[in-house]
C-alpha cells in the first residue's frame, strides 16, 4: 500500500507574511487524511512556517547539504534541517541541476546525507523537450537515477521518494499527459527494482510538471502515479487543496 503523497514547492517565493498566511490557508483547507501533505518553503522561511502546521502538514526543505557540517559557506546541513522541523527534502531538481550543475551523483550524496539525519529525500529527475524528442526520455531518466543510486545501499533506496519532472513541464503551462506520465512511472519503477528487489512496490512516485487542479485526477489516476509534486499551483491555498483532494484514494 502507497499512501498518495502531495507536495508543495513553493521556491524562491513569498514574503514571511505571505508564507505565513499561505501556510495558515494551506493547514485549514487541506484536511484529507488519506493523503501525506507537505509544504516546501525557501529555507528562511523554514522556522517561519514550521510553528503553523501541526501535526496534518509535514515541512520540507528544497535542498540540502552534501556535507554534515563544517567549512561550506552558504551550506545547510541535514541535521540543521530536522532541527527545523523538516521531514522532507527535494534533492535534484532539475532547476538545481540546471542552475547549480548538480551531478546525479551529488544528488545520490545528498539523498544519503538526508536520510542519515532521517529525512525523506525526494529526488527528482526528468528528461528535457529535446531529449523526449530524441527518444531519450527512458535513457535520461535511468542514467539520472543509476547516478543517485551509486551513492546509496539498497535498504536506503525505499525510504526515498522519487518525483517524476518533465522539465518541459515545469512552470510551463504543459503537463504531461496522464499516458506519458502513467508510461514513466511504470519506466522509473521497473529500474527500482532492477536495484532492490521489491522496492518497486513501496517506493511512492511523484508526478510534477503544471499540475493544476483541472489535471491531476487525471494524472493521478495512474496506477504508478502517487500523488503529485507541485509548484505554481502550490502557491494558491485554494489550488492546492484542489490538488491534494484529487489524490485522495489515488493511492495503491
Ligand atoms: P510547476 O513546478 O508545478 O510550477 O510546474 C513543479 C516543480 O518544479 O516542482
Amino acid at each position: 500500500m502507497r499512501k498518495a503523497l502531495v507536495i508543495g514547492n513553493w521556491k524562491q517565493n513569498g514574503s514571511i507574511a505571505s508564507v505565513k498566511a499561505l501556510a495558515d490557508s494551506v493547514v485549514s483547507s487541506c484536511l484529507d487524511e488519506s493523503v501525506d501533505v507537505a509544504v516546501c518553503p525557501a529555507a528562511l522561511h523554514l522556522p517561519v512556517v514550521a510553528p503553523l502546521l501541526g501535526d496534518a502538514i509535514a515541512l520540507g526543505a528544497q535542498d540540502v547539504s552534501e556535507y554534515s557540517g563544517g567549512a561550506y559557506t552558504g551550506q545547510i546541513s541535514a541535521a540543521m534541517l530536522v532541527e527545523t522541523g523538516c521531514q522532507y527534502v527535494l534533492v535534484g531538481h532539475s532547476e538545481r541541476r540546471a542552475l547549480c550543475a548538480e551531478s546525479s551523483v551529488a544528488v545520490g550524496v545528498k539523498a544519503k546525507s538526508a536520510l542519515g539525519s532521517g529525512l525523506t529525500p525526494v529526488v527528482c529527475v526528468g528528461e528535457t523537450l529535446d531529449e523526449r524528442k530524441a527518444n531519450q526520455t527512458e535513457a535520461v531518466i535511468f542514467e539520472q537515477l543509476d547516478g543517485f543510486f551509486s551513492a546509496l545501499g539498497s535498504d536506503e533506496l525505499t525510504q526515498c521518494v522519487i518525483a517524476y519532472e518533465p522539465v518541459w513541464a515545469i512552470g510551463s503551462g504543459l503537463s504531461a499527459s496522464a499516458e506519458q506520465a502513467g508510461e514513466v512511472h511504470a519506466a522509473i519503477r521497473t529500474k527500482l527494482e532492477s536495484y532492490a528487489a521489491g522496492s518497486g512496490a513501496v517506493i511512492r512516485i511523484l508526478y510534477g510538471g503544471s499540475v493544476k487542479p483541472g489535471n491531476a485526477a487525471e494524472i493521478f489516476a495512474q496506477p504508478d502515479v502517487d500523488g503529485g509534486l507541485i509548484g505554481g499551483a502550490a502557491l494558491d491555498a485554494a489550488d492546492f487543496s484542489a490538488i491534494v483532494s484529487a489524490a485522495s484514494g489515488s493511492g495503491e
